[in-house]
């Protein structure tokens, strides 16, 4: 697929899901949070669900754990228009609270559509959510990251989310560097270390369950 095909199915998709109301979190969302970044990006982060800011300005990560999440990207040598960003769910839970088993499955075609047309080498998977859902795991993040989890064609590098570093401090910071130093590993390595996967099919939503 080319560049601009990639772009253009993005956008489809977005359009699809910024009129979406296959469950209840569309009734007091201000706007969808589809995901952002770079279409090619050989990196993508994914975050549990917009919050207050996110919903406000249609846009991951922009509030203060998203200032953090830069941040860390420019201590491993990335930036963010270069990485691509989306969340589990497209529209803020009220409160903050968790998404839902069935607002979990309503959405979850867009997240693996965004995985699928992105191709990206590593997907970090920011916090217990994500991870959890994406690797069907019970166990914790704190064990689960500083490794990378070969994935469908693709590794999957678990690290906390920025939110528990910035209630935790420097040291939760410093593992999420080191996790995010594994990915940029991966990605120099993308050819020679990943075992070729089955193609990535629709039917690969059913990896979430
Ligand atoms: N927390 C998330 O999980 N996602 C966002 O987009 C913002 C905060």
């Amino acid at each position: 697929m080319t560049s601009e095909d990639r772009a253009a199915a993005l956008r489809l998709l977005q359009k699809e899901a910024s009129e979406c109301t296959r469950c209840r979190l569309h009734e007091r969302r201000t706007t969808v949070v589809f995901g952002d970044g770079n279409p090619d990006a050989e990196l993508m982060f994914i975050g549990e669900g917009p919050g207050q800011h996110e919903d406000e300005q249609g846009l991951p990560f922009v509030g203060r754990s998203g200032q953090l999440l830069s941040t860390l990207l420019e201590r491993v040598g990335l930036s963010r228009p270069e990485v691509y960003i989306a969340n589990v769910v497209k529209c803020r839970p009220p409160g903050n609270r968790d998404p839902r088993e069935d607002e979990i499955a309503s959405c979850k075609g867009y997240l693996v559509e965004q995985i699928k047309l992105v191709d990206p080498a590593a997907v970090v998977t920011l916090g217990n959510f994500s991870t959890k859902l994406l690797l069907k795991t019970q166990v914790g993040i704190t064990r689960m990251r500083g490794q990378a989890y070969p994935w469908w064609g693709r590794h999957v590098v678990p690290t906390f989310h920025p939110a528990a570093a910035l209630r935790n401090g420097p040291r939760v910071v410093d593992e999420m560097v080191s996790d995010l130093q594994l990915a940029t590993r991966i990605i120099a390595e993308r050819p020679s270390v990943v075992e070729p996967g089955p193609p990535v099919q629709p039917e690969q939503i059913e990896l979430f369950k």
